[in-house]
């Protein structure tokens, strides 16, 4: 079998591995990149939201910083790709309303409006009235909203495509093969076989493989990520030329206790979302699942009943145990992860890129991604 060298081998072509192969690349770095189809997984699932604030958990300040980076990061992010490639990169800086629908969602959305302004966020909290001024299409019985303008989306199939397009015109060699283990040599990653039986030897291997990070064969058990892959259901419908735009901006609902979302695209495309769902590497879409995102999407958008249903699919979310990313050494000399990055992979795609070519230029670990190493759950297993 043919071998090949290079000096960074980066293991999947969704976002995540392609933006960073893309930045190496630039660097004069020689990439390869392995996956079966290229950003055919959770990449082109994602409904693209850039939702730091509105996404905010309790607690999760490190994350919110990193996601805050990246959400500053995206415009010039796409500015570049845009120049390199003559295409868009999908990025559509359109702001995020949240509205509640009765008085019990109301209660809820103001006490994380109360958490999101001690975080020093910018959010502007409207009545139902002033929440349809800005949607008109709205249900009338929506009762509270909260505008935050700094929430944007990316049509996440457009930047897959503008990657892959920027990493081929940078020299990226692209290997459609699912790589079936990581090549070892005492203490130190030198690589990955492939399926066919080939070998890529490289001085560094990044592993971007999202949802089957914890699978990644050739990784010593002690040094396995615990990434599990989360369901989620999304469903894309089509609005007619009446009705456009639908939407002006981003719409998160929390609709009688239940969470959706609904993403316009200037195509007309409306993408809602999206289910949670804990059934391992299922990805069958469930009548079920499809019921609760249209029961709700029409509860707050009613003429959701009018538009064409196109398209309902299910990805895997890559959840961590704390829902953060894992960037960087992973115990093996030679293998960076950069996966775990759970419901944020679209908004932390710029700043993964950045953190993990930072890692291989200079050998150490940027600040901003010292939070999120993997070695902070190998020390929650030895203190058991
Ligand atoms: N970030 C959206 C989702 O995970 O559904």
């Amino acid at each position: 079998m043919a071998e090949r060298t290079c000096d960074v081998v980066i293991v999947g072509a969704g976002l995540i591995g392609l933006a960073t192969a893309w930045r190496l690349a630039a660097d004069g770095i020689q990439v390869t990149v392995c996956d079966p189809t290229p950003g055919s997984q959770t990449s082109s699932v994602a409904a693209g939201m850039l939702a730091p604030v509105t996404e905010v958990e309790y607690g999760e300040d490190a994350l919110l910083a990193l996601n805050l980076a990246s959400v500053a990061a995206w415009p010039g992010f796409a500015q570049e790709l845009e120049t390199l490639t003559g295409q868009s990169a999908g990025l559509h800086r359109t702001g995020t309303l949240s509205i509640a629908y009765d008085a019990d969602d109301a209660a809820a959305i103001h006490r994380l409006a109360d958490y999101q302004r001690r975080l020093g966020l910018e959010v502007e909290e409207l009545t139902g009235r002033e929440a349809r001024k800005r949607e008109p299409l709205l249900a009338a019985g929506v009762s509270a909203g909260i505008w935050v303008p700094g929430d944007h989306s990316v049509d996440n199939r457009q930047a897959v495509a503008t990657l892959l397009r920027a990493a081929e015109l940078t020299g990226v060699q692209l290997v459609r093969q699912r790589v079936s283990r990581v090549l070892v040599s005492g203490t130190t990653a030198v690589g990955v076989e492939l399926e066919d039986g080939s070998g890529i030897h490289a001085g560094q291997v990044i592993a971007a493989t999202g949802p089957w990070s914890g699978q990644l064969e050739g990784v010593p058990a002690e040094l396995r990520v615990p990434v599990r892959p989360l369901k989620g259901e999304i469903l894309r419908l089509r609005v007619p030329e009446a009705y456009r735009p639908a939407l002006n901006h981003t719409v998160r609902a929390t609709a009688r206790g239940f969470a959706v979302y609904l993403v316009p695209r200037p195509g007309g495309e409306l993408v809602v979302g999206a289910t949670t769902s804990e059934l391992g590497y299922d990805t069958r879409v469930l009548a079920g699942g499809v019921f609760a995102l249209l029961r709700d999407a029409r509860m707050i958008l009613p003429i959701t009943d009018e538009l064409e249903l196109v398209e309902a699919v299910a990805g895997l979310r890559p959840a961590t145990p704390d829902n953060a990313p894992i960037l960087g050494p992973s115990g093996l000399d030679g293998l960076l992860w950069a996966t775990g990055h759970y419901r944020n992979g679209v908004l932390l795609t710029p700043i993964t890129a950045q953190l993990l070519a930072e890692t291989v230029r200079t050998g150490a670990v940027p600040e901003l991604a010292a939070p999120f190493q993997a070695s902070r759950f190998s020390e929650v297993k030895l203190t058991r």
